[in-house]
């Protein structure tokens, strides 16, 4: 009877196991292939690029990147370059600026908004955003200057050329060229440049979507800076990928304060102001924030490019209702792949004292935390305050905003199509996925004018490149450069197709 019993055990044991790895495989070698879907569009016209435009391409970036408009802070911006720049664009693009079909008003002084006046009024207009200012710069510690657009090996260097005078260069020279052939859109767009967007963009984008707004502006889909296409950034991932941002991170700053009473160093208190924000901040790095993996957009992401990961890996995205767990595990082990499964903490301020014989009365840190698509800043405060459970520590929310809402991203979704079957054209069948945005744009103050923001930089990066944005030695090939104006170029006239056309065949859905 036992010997029957553990028989059968092992048998349906043995079933069961059959079972699953069938389902992996079966999960695995039929993934719908998402990128390669046959769309009736038009081809854009003119998308070679002659010599002389190659070369007025390039010198516009290098002029754009020589003008030092860094934001040092909110209330420290360099006016004077802001200023320069907006004379710079009027000089370099003269078609834009004096076209019949463009209007161009100020915002804050510096921003600039474009209205581009397309021949069919029934289409919804959609939105281009780019920013014209910068993050400072060491020149120190730079190959080459950092604001004097050098050439070096096919590579423009400079403050700017990944983030984000490259999509604002290529943005109107796109336009520049398109009005010099004689286009005119159908589709009304409009081109918003911030000046702001390093310093939380509250005098530049805000104002402008704001009067948008109050000018009952809706828009059909808005196009941002945000996430570029990778290669070789995701281990096992064996071709580039291009994510489009459907989605934000939240953010939370928090300043932490202790207040304790002043003494001589030669009898201190038991415990010190300094002693008590120490623990309590190092408490917060050492509890990080829930892994939540599978609760938001970052799981689309891996299923959409599953069959793209090499062997066994592509078994294991194909199939996360089984692996979701251990591919958690996994992505929690780097800084870059652990930003998109939790809220991070981030310990970036910490003061106190003055003199090496004054015990101080005061410590105080600022922590900065980016919130997970499935979590909300309240949610995020209650865990801070169960975290650090000590009531001398007095908490207050310096800033704070929750994720923002998911972007459409389906088959109907007209802008999410148009933007994916540009970069599937553009850079040579690369497929696209749906991704959270860990860093935060200015297009969040548009939310209010559409449901459809998407946040993507037409270039391609590898690892090494991305600590260039806002670090050391930023660059860009001008291959690249090229390639993105060719992005914009057919983006805006692929926008002006009136609806998503039907597949030729029909692919099914997950
Ligand atoms: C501000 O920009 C101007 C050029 O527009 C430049 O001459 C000046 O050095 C810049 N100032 C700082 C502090 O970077
Ligand atoms: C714009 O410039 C004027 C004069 O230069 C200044 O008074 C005003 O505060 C500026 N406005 C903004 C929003 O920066
Ligand atoms: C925009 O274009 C339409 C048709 O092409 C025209 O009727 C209208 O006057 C234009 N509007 C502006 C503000 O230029
Ligand atoms: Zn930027």
């Amino acid at each position: 009877m036992a010997a029957l019993c553990g028989r059968a055990v092992v048998c349906s044991l043995a079933g069961l196991l059959v079972l699953f790895v069938s389902v992996l495989l079966i999960r695995t070698y039929t993934w719908p292939e998402r990128a390669v879907r046959q769309w009736h569009w038009k081809e854009p016209s003119g998308m070679e690029l002659m010599e002389e435009e190659k070369e007025q391409l390039i010198e516009a970036l290098k002029g754009a990147i020589r003008i030092p408009t860094v934001s040092f802070s909110e209330d420290k911006q360099n006016t004077t370059a802001l200023a320069e720049f907006g004379k710079y664009i009027e000089k370099v693009f003269p078609n834009v600026f004096s076209s019949k079909l463009i209007t161009h008003e100020v915002f804050g002084n510096y921003s600039h908004l474009f209205k581009v006046n397309g021949s069919d009024h029934t289409l919804q207009p959609y939105m281009l955003l780019a920013h014209l200012d910068v993050v400072p710069a060491t020149p120190e510690s730079w190959e080459v200057s950092p604001f004097s657009g050098v050439e070096q090996d096919g590579y423009i260097y400079g403050r700017g050329t990944l983030d984000d005078k490259s999509s604002l260069i290529g943005i109107l020279q796109a336009l520049e060229f398109l009005l010099k052939k004689g286009y005119k859109p159908c589709r009304s767009f409009y081109i918003g440049l911030g000046h702001d967007e390093e310093v939380f963009g509250h005098r530049g984008a805000k104002i402008m979507a704001e009067e948008l707004k109050n000018r009952k502006v809706k828009l059909a889909f808005l196009v941002d800076e945000g996430l570029p296409v990778i290669d070789g950034i995701i281990p096992g991932l064996n071709c580039p990928v291009a994510l489009i941002g459907i989605t934000e991170k939240g953010s939370l700053t928090l300043k932490l304060t202790v207040n304790g009473s002043p003494g001589h160093s030669s009898f201190p208190p038991l415990e010190s102001s300094i002693g008590i924000l120490s623990a309590a901040v190092s408490r917060l790095e050492q509890n990080p924030m829930p892994n939540k993996f599978g609760e938001g957009p970052e799981r689309a992401m891996f299923e959409h490019v599953a069959s793209k990961f090499v062997f066994p890996l592509n078994i294991v995205m194909a199939n996360l209702w089984a692996f979701s767990l251990v591919v958690s595990r996994f992505l929690a082990q780097s800084s870059s792949t652990n930003a998109m499964i939790r809220t991070t903490t981030a310990l970036t301020i910490f003061q106190s004292g003055i003199k090496s014989n004054v015990v101080p009365p005061t410590a105080t840190a600022t922590v900065n935390f980016r919130i997970h698509p499935a979590q909300t800043v309240k949610e995020v405060l209650d865990i801070v305050r169960k975290t650090i459970q000590d009531e001398r520590v007095e908490l207050s929310v310096m800033n704070s905003f929750d994720p923002l809402p998911v972007s459409s991203h389906d088959v109907e979704s007209v802008g999410y199509q148009i933007l994916q079957h540009t970069i599937h054209s553009v850079f040579s069948g690369a497929p696209s996925a749906p991704a959270v945005c860990i860093g935060n744009t200015d297009s969040r103050y548009f939310v209010p004018l559409t449901n459809n923001i998407y946040r993507f930089n037409p270039v391609i990066l590898k690892k090494e490149d991305l600590n260039r944005i806002h670090g050391l030695n930023e660059r860009i090939s001008k291959e690249a450069l090229e390639r993105l104006v060719q992005f914009y170029f057919q983006l805006i006239q692929n926008a002006d197709i009136d609806k998503i056309p039907i597949p030729h065949r029909a692919t099914h859905e997950l």
